[in-house]
């Protein structure tokens, strides 16, 4: 149990978030089928990506890591290098939905089988999404227990088949799994998508050395790719987390007499939806010293808090936000005005039942936030209130109702609040470098 107190003087200061969750996952796979040495500097050494270097370890690769984590070197054991202690791989991905599902990809093209299980979080949730795509290709894969959830068991087959892949909903895991398996497969792989998910697979692809090609027509975004005998290795510089900035930008916001400078950000346009949204509520959000890093548009953020006004969120922003909505919520809530947020159904099955679960919590804590089917009605009030909070073992929901509790009057308490090590390791020491 972890005990909150309001942060009334506000956040101050400089920062830096650790690094990019879905891009150290990525720099890990994809210099683990390489040839050669990847060195990933700025490298996330939060719970789920520890989880994807044991599974590449499991798998035969050769990976070490810095004193404090953050600094990878992975020997590549190219495309067709990777061996499994036994006879049948057995990876075990923890909290991990990003391994899960673009790891079977690469597992579908393997000429050995695989048993790929996680937490009760992960077992329970929805996997068919990469097996139906994947089986499309030819790959062979089975839900252990038949409800269509990990663990998963991955059969080789002798040939994965490229050709176009229509998916559901967007989602960078599914289409990340389907050009991974696509590299392996007998003619190019087309995933088309309905909206735009992030982009980091490709851009990484292409300092790996092989190419995508992506072009938007009517009947949504197509993603291409080419299969290869090889990929080469890279230098991989991680940027910071936008989804681990958000909760600072936020804090900042809604609590007067915050400043605060967040440096080297990942601001990439298929992520940087919060960007937008708070600027629509009146948040006062600079971006400064914009560049690229390692393909990657990267900036210094500096926020002063602003008084924040309700708002519509909806349609193709929804994915490049999908993971900042748990604090998103929290800004709505004490906005003046009501905020809207629709077509974010994809919240059902995250870490946790994000729609339940933020409502839950942040009306305890005296917000006006009406669950719907595919995401909330939020009224916002002029005070929240300390209150005992239940994270149901989800970071990002742990790391929301932390900003509402600095924002909030009197002291809160969150339970299992151990899960933020998930994304953000330190999060709490960050926190109260801040308040303090
Ligand atoms: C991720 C994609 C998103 C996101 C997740 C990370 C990734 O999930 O919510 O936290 O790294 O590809 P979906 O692919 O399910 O949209």
């Amino acid at each position: 149990m972890l005990t909150l107190q309001p942060a009334s003087r506000g956040l101050r200061g400089e920062m830096g978030v650790p690094g990019d969750k879905s891009i150290s996952h990525r720099a890990v796979m994809l210099g683990a089928i390489a040839g050669g040495t990847t060195h990933v500097t700025g490298f996330l050494n939060g719970a789920d990506c520890l989880s994807t270097i044991d599974c590449m370890r499991r798998l035969g690769v050769n990976i070490t890591l810095s004193a404090d984590e953050t600094e990878v070197t992975v020997e590549g054991a190219g495309l067709h290098g990777l061996k499994p202690e036994n006879d049948t791989a057995e990876l075990y991905t923890g909290n991990s939905g990003t391994t899960t599902r673009i790891l079977s990809g690469i597992l579908a093209a393997q000429p050995f089988a695989s048993r790929i299980s996680g937490d009760d979080s992960i077992n329970r949730r929805p996997m068919k999404r990469i097996m139906e795509p994947l089986g499309k290709m030819g790959a062979d894969i089975v839900s252990e227990k038949g409800d269509g959830c990990a663990p998963l068991f991955i059969r080789p087959v002798s040939e994965l088949h490229g050709g176009a892949i229509k998916i559901a909903t967007a989602s960078a895991q599914v289409k990340s799994a389907l050009l991974l398996a696509g590299l392996y497969a007998d003619k190019p792989v087309t995933v088309i998508e309905p909206g735009p998910s992030r982009d980091h697979t490709e851009r990484m692809l292409k300092a790996f050395g092989s190419g995508t090609i992506t072009i938007h027509q009517p009947d949504g975004y197509h993603v291409g790719v080419f299969p290869t005998d090889e990929l080469h290795a890279a230098d991989i510089s991680v940027p910071g987390d936008i989804s681990s900035a958000a909760y600072f930008l936020v804090a900042a916001s809604v609590i007067p007499g915050s400043e605060l400078l967040i440096r080297n950000v990942g601001i990439n346009p298929t992520r940087s939806g919060i960007l937008e949204v708070l600027r629509l509520m009146g948040a006062n959000i600079t971006e400064e010293n914009r560049r690229t890093e390692g393909g990657e548009p990267v900036a210094d953020l500096y926020v002063r808090s602003a008084a924040l006004h309700g708002t519509a969120v909806s349609g193709e922003i929804i994915p490049t936000l999908i993971d900042e909505i748990p604090v998103i919520a929290v800004a709505a809530s004490l906005a003046h005005g009501v905020t809207f947020i629709k077509d974010a159904a994809e919240l059902k099955v995250k870490e946790s039942d994000r729609i339940k679960v933020m409502s839950e919590g942040l009306n305890a804590m005296g917000a006006d936030v009406a669950p719907t089917p595919d995401g909330f009605v939020i009224n916002g009030v002029d005070h929240l209130h300390g209150a005992a909070v239940k994270t149901y073992a989800d970071h990002r929901a742990a790391m929301s109702f932390a900003v509402a509790a600095l924002a909030a009057d009197g002291e809160t308490t969150l339970n299992d609040a151990d899960c933020v090590k998930i994304s953000y390791p330190g999060f709490f020491d960050d926190l109260n470098g801040l308040t303090a």
